[in-house]
Protein backbone atom coordinates (compact mmCIF):
# COMPACT_ATOMS: atom_id res chain seq x y z
CA UNK A 1 0.00 0.00 0.00
CA UNK A 2 1.23 3.52 -0.95
CA UNK A 3 0.98 5.91 1.92
CA UNK A 4 -0.29 9.36 0.72
CA UNK A 5 -0.44 12.70 2.24
CA UNK A 6 -2.77 15.50 1.18
CA UNK A 7 -1.52 19.06 1.37
CA UNK A 8 -4.21 21.68 1.96
CA UNK A 9 -7.83 20.23 3.09
CA UNK A 10 -10.12 22.42 1.12
CA UNK A 11 -12.69 21.33 -1.69
CA UNK A 12 -10.17 18.91 -3.61
CA UNK A 13 -8.20 17.77 -0.38
CA UNK A 14 -11.66 16.76 0.58
CA UNK A 15 -12.68 15.14 -2.62
CA UNK A 16 -9.23 13.62 -2.86
CA UNK A 17 -9.61 11.74 0.87
CA UNK A 18 -13.18 10.63 -0.30
CA UNK A 19 -11.89 8.87 -3.44
CA UNK A 20 -9.35 7.27 -1.22
CA UNK A 21 -11.53 6.36 1.77
CA UNK A 22 -14.56 5.38 -1.03
CA UNK A 23 -12.15 2.41 -1.91
CA UNK A 24 -11.39 4.19 -5.59
CA UNK A 25 -7.06 3.64 -4.99
CA UNK A 26 -6.62 0.39 -4.21
CA UNK A 27 -3.39 0.16 -3.79
CA UNK A 28 -3.25 3.70 -1.63
CA UNK A 29 -4.18 4.62 1.83
CA UNK A 30 -4.59 7.93 3.34
CA UNK A 31 -1.55 8.19 6.04
CA UNK A 32 -1.47 11.82 6.70
CA UNK A 33 -3.10 15.54 6.19
CA UNK A 34 -1.72 18.54 6.37
CA UNK A 35 -3.42 22.11 6.72
CA UNK A 36 -1.91 25.15 7.95
CA UNK A 37 -6.01 25.98 9.03
CA UNK A 38 -6.43 23.90 12.10
CA UNK A 39 -10.02 23.74 12.06
CA UNK A 40 -9.84 22.09 8.58
CA UNK A 41 -8.23 18.78 9.91
CA UNK A 42 -10.98 18.59 12.19
CA UNK A 43 -13.18 17.53 9.15
CA UNK A 44 -11.10 13.99 9.49
CA UNK A 45 -12.98 13.10 12.71
CA UNK A 46 -16.49 14.65 11.91
CA UNK A 47 -16.52 11.74 9.27
CA UNK A 48 -14.65 9.00 11.68
CA UNK A 49 -11.17 8.68 10.14
CA UNK A 50 -9.13 9.56 13.26
CA UNK A 51 -6.36 7.05 12.54
CA UNK A 52 -5.32 9.81 9.93
CA UNK A 53 -1.82 11.57 11.37
CA UNK A 54 -2.84 15.07 11.03
CA UNK A 55 -0.31 17.89 10.69
CA UNK A 56 -0.30 22.05 10.08
CA UNK A 57 3.08 22.30 8.46
CA UNK A 58 3.98 20.53 5.38
CA UNK A 59 7.48 20.18 6.15
CA UNK A 60 6.37 18.32 9.05
CA UNK A 61 4.67 15.77 7.38
CA UNK A 62 7.22 15.50 4.48
CA UNK A 63 9.90 14.63 6.96
CA UNK A 64 7.45 12.64 9.28
CA UNK A 65 8.34 9.18 7.55
CA UNK A 66 4.62 8.69 7.45
CA UNK A 67 4.15 9.40 3.51
CA UNK A 68 5.42 7.96 0.46
CA UNK A 69 3.39 10.04 -2.24
CA UNK A 70 2.04 13.10 -1.78
CA UNK A 71 -0.89 15.34 -3.55
CA UNK A 72 -0.11 19.07 -3.30
CA UNK A 73 -4.07 20.63 -2.98
CA UNK A 74 -3.20 23.70 -1.65
CA UNK A 75 -3.60 27.42 -3.57
CA UNK A 76 -1.78 27.84 -6.80
CA UNK A 77 1.37 29.75 -6.28
CA UNK A 78 2.29 27.40 -3.14
CA UNK A 79 2.26 24.23 -6.21
CA UNK A 80 6.26 24.75 -7.03
CA UNK A 81 7.68 25.16 -3.67
CA UNK A 82 5.57 22.56 -2.21
CA UNK A 83 6.47 20.11 -4.75
CA UNK A 84 10.09 20.79 -4.71
CA UNK A 85 10.22 20.32 -0.99
CA UNK A 86 8.59 16.97 -1.80
CA UNK A 87 11.35 16.08 -3.62
CA UNK A 88 13.75 17.07 -1.85
CA UNK A 89 12.48 14.91 0.94
CA UNK A 90 12.72 12.16 -1.25
CA UNK A 91 8.81 11.89 -1.70
CA UNK A 92 6.71 11.18 -4.67
CA UNK A 93 3.93 13.75 -5.32
CA UNK A 94 1.26 14.60 -7.50
CA UNK A 95 0.57 18.55 -7.95
CA UNK A 96 -3.21 20.14 -8.43
CA UNK A 97 -3.43 22.16 -11.36
CA UNK A 98 -2.28 24.53 -12.74
CA UNK A 99 1.34 23.23 -12.48
CA UNK A 100 2.11 26.98 -11.17
CA UNK A 101 1.12 30.49 -11.74
CA UNK A 102 3.76 31.88 -13.88
CA UNK A 103 6.95 29.82 -15.91
CA UNK A 104 9.28 30.70 -14.04
CA UNK A 105 8.49 29.36 -10.84
CA UNK A 106 7.26 26.38 -13.03
CA UNK A 107 10.75 25.79 -14.80
CA UNK A 108 12.81 26.02 -11.53
CA UNK A 109 10.09 23.17 -10.29
CA UNK A 110 11.28 21.20 -13.27
CA UNK A 111 14.71 21.64 -12.76
CA UNK A 112 14.21 19.71 -9.87
CA UNK A 113 11.86 16.88 -10.75
CA UNK A 114 14.58 16.37 -13.64
CA UNK A 115 17.51 15.86 -11.06
CA UNK A 116 14.95 13.07 -8.76
CA UNK A 117 14.50 9.84 -9.19
CA UNK A 118 10.92 10.15 -7.76
CA UNK A 119 7.48 10.21 -9.58
CA UNK A 120 6.02 13.46 -10.25
CA UNK A 121 2.45 13.98 -11.98
CA UNK A 122 -0.16 16.61 -12.43
CA UNK A 123 -3.62 16.10 -11.73
CA UNK A 124 -5.01 16.76 -15.41
CA UNK A 125 -7.64 14.73 -15.16
CA UNK A 126 -9.67 15.30 -18.19
CA UNK A 127 -7.34 13.47 -20.14
CA UNK A 128 -8.55 10.07 -18.43
CA UNK A 129 -11.68 11.15 -20.63
CA UNK A 130 -11.88 8.69 -23.54
CA UNK A 131 -13.51 11.09 -25.91
CA UNK A 132 -10.49 13.45 -25.51
CA UNK A 133 -8.15 10.29 -25.96
CA UNK A 134 -9.53 9.07 -29.06
CA UNK A 135 -9.29 12.66 -30.76
CA UNK A 136 -5.80 12.87 -29.69
CA UNK A 137 -5.60 9.08 -30.99
CA UNK A 138 -6.68 10.43 -34.21
CA UNK A 139 -5.13 12.90 -34.74
CA UNK A 140 -1.91 10.98 -34.25
CA UNK A 141 -3.33 8.06 -36.41
CA UNK A 142 -3.42 11.15 -39.11
CA UNK A 143 -7.52 10.49 -39.68
CA UNK A 144 -8.09 14.05 -39.93
CA UNK A 145 -5.20 15.02 -42.42
CA UNK A 146 -3.52 18.59 -41.89
CA UNK A 147 -5.53 20.85 -39.55
CA UNK A 148 -6.56 23.99 -40.16
CA UNK A 149 -8.78 25.78 -37.18
CA UNK A 150 -9.34 25.03 -33.80
CA UNK A 151 -11.97 26.52 -32.08
CA UNK A 152 -12.48 25.69 -28.54
CA UNK A 153 -15.99 27.56 -27.18
CA UNK A 154 -15.96 27.07 -23.18
CA UNK A 155 -18.20 28.83 -21.46
CA UNK A 156 -19.83 26.75 -19.33
CA UNK A 157 -17.58 27.31 -15.99
CA UNK A 158 -21.05 30.00 -14.44
CA UNK A 159 -19.78 31.48 -11.25
CA UNK A 160 -21.63 34.15 -8.91
CA UNK A 161 -19.89 36.71 -7.01
CA UNK A 162 -20.73 34.43 -3.70
CA UNK A 163 -17.95 31.93 -5.19
CA UNK A 164 -15.26 34.56 -5.94
CA UNK A 165 -15.83 35.79 -2.13
CA UNK A 166 -15.93 32.40 -0.80
CA UNK A 167 -12.12 32.55 -0.40
CA UNK A 168 -9.82 35.19 0.35
CA UNK A 169 -6.83 34.01 -2.33
CA UNK A 170 -9.65 33.13 -4.86
CA UNK A 171 -9.85 35.72 -8.23
CA UNK A 172 -7.12 38.08 -6.69
CA UNK A 173 -3.79 38.71 -8.20
CA UNK A 174 -1.84 38.35 -5.28
CA UNK A 175 -3.37 35.15 -3.62
CA UNK A 176 -4.78 33.17 -6.85
CA UNK A 177 -2.72 34.83 -9.89
CA UNK A 178 -5.66 35.20 -12.42
CA UNK A 179 -9.40 34.07 -12.74
CA UNK A 180 -10.61 32.13 -15.26
CA UNK A 181 -7.33 30.99 -17.35
CA UNK A 182 -5.52 29.93 -13.90
CA UNK A 183 -8.30 28.39 -12.30
CA UNK A 184 -11.06 27.09 -14.25
CA UNK A 185 -9.51 26.75 -17.93
CA UNK A 186 -6.34 24.90 -16.97
CA UNK A 187 -7.90 21.48 -18.46
CA UNK A 188 -9.20 22.51 -21.38
CA UNK A 189 -5.51 24.45 -22.28
CA UNK A 190 -3.94 21.44 -21.34
CA UNK A 191 -6.19 19.12 -23.34
CA UNK A 192 -5.76 21.68 -26.24
CA UNK A 193 -1.75 21.21 -25.98
CA UNK A 194 -2.02 17.89 -25.18
CA UNK A 195 -4.08 16.92 -28.61
CA UNK A 196 -2.80 20.08 -30.78
CA UNK A 197 0.70 20.91 -29.26
CA UNK A 198 1.64 24.93 -28.41
CA UNK A 199 0.56 27.28 -30.83
CA UNK A 200 3.04 29.59 -32.13
CA UNK A 201 1.91 32.93 -31.33
CA UNK A 202 -0.76 34.38 -29.64
CA UNK A 203 -2.92 37.49 -29.83
CA UNK A 204 -5.84 38.06 -26.64
CA UNK A 205 -8.64 40.23 -25.92
CA UNK A 206 -9.08 39.76 -22.24
CA UNK A 207 -11.85 41.43 -19.90
CA UNK A 208 -10.70 41.90 -16.18
CA UNK A 209 -13.79 41.69 -13.75
CA UNK A 210 -16.03 42.74 -16.59
CA UNK A 211 -19.22 41.28 -14.76
CA UNK A 212 -18.16 40.17 -11.11
CA UNK A 213 -16.45 42.48 -8.52
CA UNK A 214 -13.06 41.24 -9.32
CA UNK A 215 -9.75 42.15 -10.08
CA UNK A 216 -9.03 38.98 -12.35
CA UNK A 217 -10.18 38.47 -16.12
CA UNK A 218 -14.03 36.66 -16.31
CA UNK A 219 -13.83 36.73 -20.50
CA UNK A 220 -11.18 35.54 -22.38
CA UNK A 221 -11.07 35.24 -26.37
CA UNK A 222 -7.70 34.60 -27.69
CA UNK A 223 -6.88 33.75 -31.05
CA UNK A 224 -3.49 32.05 -32.21
CA UNK A 225 -1.44 30.81 -34.95
CA UNK A 226 0.93 27.59 -35.57
CA UNK A 227 4.05 27.26 -37.57
CA UNK A 228 2.46 25.35 -40.02
CA UNK A 229 -0.59 27.79 -41.47
CA UNK A 230 -3.33 26.68 -38.51
CA UNK A 231 -5.27 29.14 -36.55
CA UNK A 232 -7.04 28.55 -33.44
CA UNK A 233 -9.76 30.50 -31.37
CA UNK A 234 -9.98 30.00 -27.55
CA UNK A 235 -12.99 31.30 -25.90
CA UNK A 236 -13.99 31.18 -22.16
CA UNK A 237 -15.94 33.04 -20.11
CA UNK A 238 -17.76 32.73 -16.31
CA UNK A 239 -20.47 34.43 -16.52
CA UNK A 240 -22.29 33.34 -20.05
CA UNK A 241 -25.33 31.59 -18.66
CA UNK A 242 -26.16 28.72 -20.29
CA UNK A 243 -22.41 28.17 -21.44
CA UNK A 244 -21.27 25.91 -23.90
CA UNK A 245 -18.34 23.24 -24.28
CA UNK A 246 -17.95 22.69 -28.18
CA UNK A 247 -14.43 22.35 -29.86
CA UNK A 248 -14.55 22.74 -33.37
CA UNK A 249 -11.79 20.98 -35.54
CA UNK A 250 -11.76 22.13 -38.92
CA UNK A 251 -9.10 19.93 -41.22
CA UNK A 252 -8.17 18.49 -44.70
CA UNK A 253 -10.82 15.32 -43.92
CA UNK A 254 -13.76 17.36 -42.59
CA UNK A 255 -14.73 18.84 -39.67
CA UNK A 256 -14.48 17.16 -35.80
CA UNK A 257 -16.99 17.98 -33.33
CA UNK A 258 -17.07 17.28 -29.79
CA UNK A 259 -19.98 18.56 -28.07
CA UNK A 260 -22.37 16.66 -25.64
CA UNK A 261 -19.40 14.39 -24.67
CA UNK A 262 -20.19 13.10 -28.56
CA UNK A 263 -17.56 13.29 -31.09
CA UNK A 264 -18.84 13.76 -34.60
CA UNK A 265 -16.88 13.31 -37.50
CA UNK A 266 -18.43 15.19 -41.13
CA UNK A 267 -15.49 13.19 -42.97
CA UNK A 268 -15.48 13.78 -46.72
CA UNK A 269 -14.97 11.08 -48.64
CA UNK A 270 -11.68 12.51 -50.31
CA UNK A 271 -9.12 14.90 -48.74
CA UNK A 272 -10.34 18.52 -49.44
CA UNK A 273 -7.04 19.00 -50.97
CA UNK A 274 -7.15 16.48 -53.60
CA UNK A 275 -10.74 17.59 -54.30
CA UNK A 276 -10.06 20.74 -54.93
CA UNK A 277 -7.33 20.15 -57.69
CA UNK A 278 -10.19 17.92 -59.28
CA UNK A 279 -13.10 20.01 -59.61
CA UNK A 280 -14.34 21.40 -62.76
CA UNK A 281 -16.89 23.57 -61.24
CA UNK A 282 -16.88 26.08 -58.78
CA UNK A 283 -19.93 25.77 -56.60
CA UNK A 284 -19.19 21.99 -56.35
CA UNK A 285 -18.23 20.17 -52.57
CA UNK A 286 -17.37 17.15 -51.33
CA UNK A 287 -19.76 13.89 -50.34
CA UNK A 288 -19.54 14.44 -46.38
CA UNK A 289 -20.83 11.46 -43.83
CA UNK A 290 -21.43 12.05 -40.41
CA UNK A 291 -20.30 10.05 -38.63
CA UNK A 292 -20.50 9.00 -34.67
CA UNK A 293 -17.10 8.62 -33.57
CA UNK A 294 -17.22 6.15 -30.26
CA UNK A 295 -14.81 7.16 -27.26
CA UNK A 296 -11.74 5.54 -26.92
CA UNK A 297 -12.26 1.40 -26.64
CA UNK A 298 -12.03 0.09 -23.05
CA UNK A 299 -10.55 3.22 -21.80
CA UNK A 300 -12.88 4.67 -18.36
CA UNK A 301 -13.41 8.29 -17.28
CA UNK A 302 -11.96 7.97 -14.03
CA UNK A 303 -10.91 11.27 -13.60
CA UNK A 304 -9.26 12.75 -9.90
CA UNK A 305 -8.78 8.91 -8.76
CA UNK A 306 -7.70 7.68 -12.60
CA UNK A 307 -4.70 9.75 -12.56
CA UNK A 308 -3.76 8.97 -8.97
CA UNK A 309 -4.02 5.55 -9.45
CA UNK A 310 -1.24 5.85 -12.27
CA UNK A 311 1.03 7.74 -10.25
CA UNK A 312 0.54 4.83 -7.91
CA UNK A 313 1.63 2.53 -10.60
CA UNK A 314 4.56 4.57 -11.89
CA UNK A 315 5.97 4.38 -8.52
CA UNK A 316 4.95 -0.13 -8.24
CA UNK A 317 5.33 -0.86 -11.48
CA UNK A 318 6.76 1.74 -13.79
CA UNK A 319 3.84 2.14 -15.51
CA UNK A 320 4.21 5.41 -17.91
CA UNK A 321 2.43 8.57 -16.84
CA UNK A 322 -0.63 9.74 -17.98
CA UNK A 323 0.14 13.46 -16.95
CA UNK A 324 3.49 13.83 -16.28
CA UNK A 325 4.57 16.43 -13.69
CA UNK A 326 6.95 18.41 -15.74
CA UNK A 327 4.22 18.68 -18.70
CA UNK A 328 2.54 20.82 -16.90
CA UNK A 329 4.39 24.20 -17.77
CA UNK A 330 2.96 23.94 -21.28
CA UNK A 331 -0.56 24.79 -20.00
CA UNK A 332 1.40 27.91 -17.40
CA UNK A 333 3.21 29.15 -20.93
CA UNK A 334 -0.33 29.11 -22.35
CA UNK A 335 -2.18 31.09 -20.46
CA UNK A 336 0.96 33.39 -19.29
CA UNK A 337 0.74 34.70 -23.13
CA UNK A 338 -2.64 35.38 -23.02
CA UNK A 339 -2.12 37.74 -20.42
CA UNK A 340 0.36 38.80 -21.85
CA UNK A 341 -1.00 39.55 -24.73
CA UNK A 342 -4.28 41.10 -22.92
CA UNK A 343 -1.77 43.35 -20.60
CA UNK A 344 1.00 44.25 -23.50
CA UNK A 345 -1.92 44.85 -26.13
CA UNK A 346 0.67 42.91 -28.95
CA UNK A 347 1.20 39.72 -30.30
CA UNK A 348 3.04 36.93 -28.23
CA UNK A 349 5.64 34.90 -29.23
CA UNK A 350 4.64 31.55 -27.47
CA UNK A 351 8.07 29.70 -27.48
CA UNK A 352 9.60 33.04 -26.48
CA UNK A 353 7.67 33.84 -24.17
CA UNK A 354 9.51 36.79 -21.76
CA UNK A 355 8.90 35.58 -18.48
CA UNK A 356 11.00 38.29 -17.16
CA UNK A 357 7.92 40.54 -18.40
CA UNK A 358 5.43 38.50 -17.20
CA UNK A 359 6.55 38.00 -13.76
CA UNK A 360 7.07 42.00 -13.75
CA UNK A 361 3.89 42.91 -14.58
CA UNK A 362 2.19 40.43 -12.15
CA UNK A 363 3.78 41.67 -9.56
CA UNK A 364 2.78 44.81 -10.52
CA UNK A 365 -0.87 43.80 -10.35
CA UNK A 366 -0.06 41.96 -7.03
CA UNK A 367 0.94 45.65 -5.87
CA UNK A 368 -2.59 46.59 -5.82
CA UNK A 369 -4.67 43.36 -5.10
CA UNK A 370 -7.23 43.04 -2.59
CA UNK A 371 -6.19 39.90 -1.14
CA UNK A 372 -4.76 41.52 1.83
CA UNK A 373 -8.04 43.83 2.39
CA UNK A 374 -9.94 40.50 1.19
CA UNK A 375 -8.07 38.74 4.42
CA UNK A 376 -9.20 41.26 6.87
CA UNK A 377 -12.30 40.95 5.98
CA UNK A 378 -12.47 37.28 6.64
CA UNK A 379 -10.77 37.40 9.68
CA UNK A 380 -13.47 39.12 10.67
CA UNK A 381 -16.61 36.55 9.25
CA UNK A 382 -16.23 33.65 11.27
CA UNK A 383 -17.94 32.13 8.18
CA UNK A 384 -14.77 32.28 6.12
CA UNK A 385 -13.76 29.35 4.53
CA UNK A 386 -10.24 30.25 4.22
N1 LIG B 1 -8.24 18.98 -10.55
C1 LIG B 1 -9.39 19.59 -10.35
O1 LIG B 1 -10.40 19.21 -10.92
C2 LIG B 1 -9.47 20.71 -9.34
C3 LIG B 1 -10.72 21.19 -8.91
C4 LIG B 1 -10.74 22.19 -7.96
C5 LIG B 1 -9.57 22.76 -7.48
N2 LIG B 1 -8.37 22.30 -7.95
C6 LIG B 1 -7.10 22.89 -7.48
O2 LIG B 1 -6.87 22.55 -6.12
C7 LIG B 1 -6.20 23.61 -5.46
C8 LIG B 1 -6.96 23.95 -4.19
O3 LIG B 1 -8.26 24.40 -4.53
P1 LIG B 1 -9.47 24.27 -3.49
O4 LIG B 1 -10.69 24.62 -4.24
O5 LIG B 1 -9.41 22.96 -2.78
O6 LIG B 1 -9.09 25.46 -2.47
P2 LIG B 1 -9.56 25.62 -0.95
O7 LIG B 1 -9.38 27.06 -0.61
O8 LIG B 1 -10.92 25.00 -0.76
O9 LIG B 1 -8.51 24.72 -0.15
C9 LIG B 1 -7.15 25.06 -0.02
C10 LIG B 1 -6.69 24.57 1.36
O10 LIG B 1 -5.29 24.74 1.44
C11 LIG B 1 -4.95 25.15 2.77
N3 LIG B 1 -3.64 25.79 2.72
C12 LIG B 1 -3.29 26.99 2.20
N4 LIG B 1 -1.96 27.18 2.29
C13 LIG B 1 -1.45 26.06 2.86
C14 LIG B 1 -0.14 25.65 3.19
N5 LIG B 1 0.92 26.44 2.95
N6 LIG B 1 0.03 24.43 3.76
C15 LIG B 1 -1.03 23.63 4.02
N7 LIG B 1 -2.32 23.99 3.73
C16 LIG B 1 -2.52 25.18 3.15
C17 LIG B 1 -6.09 26.10 3.15
O11 LIG B 1 -6.22 26.28 4.54
C18 LIG B 1 -7.30 25.39 2.53
O12 LIG B 1 -7.91 24.50 3.45
C19 LIG B 1 -6.14 24.78 -6.45
O13 LIG B 1 -4.85 24.91 -6.98
C20 LIG B 1 -7.12 24.40 -7.52
O14 LIG B 1 -6.77 24.86 -8.82
C21 LIG B 1 -8.31 21.29 -8.85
Amino acid sequence: MVRIGIVGLGNMGRSHSKNIFGGKIPNGKLAAVCDTDPSKLQWLKEIGHEEVKTFTDAEEMFKSGEVDLVIIAVPHYFHPPMVKLALANNLNVISEKPAGVYTKQVREMNEAAEKSDKVFGVMFNQRTNPIYRKVRQMIQDGELGKIKRITWIITNWYRTQVYHDSGAWRSTWEGEGGGLLINQCPHQIDLWQWMFGMPNRIKSFVSFGKYRDIEVEDEVTAYMEYDNGAIGTFISSTTECPGTNRLEVACEMGTLIVENDEITFKRMTVPEPQFNENATLGFQSPDVWECKVPPLLGAENTQHSGIINNVIDAIEKGTPLLAQGTEGINGVKFSNAIHLSAWTDSWVDVDNLDEDLYYNLLQEKIKNSTYVKNLREQVSDTKGTY
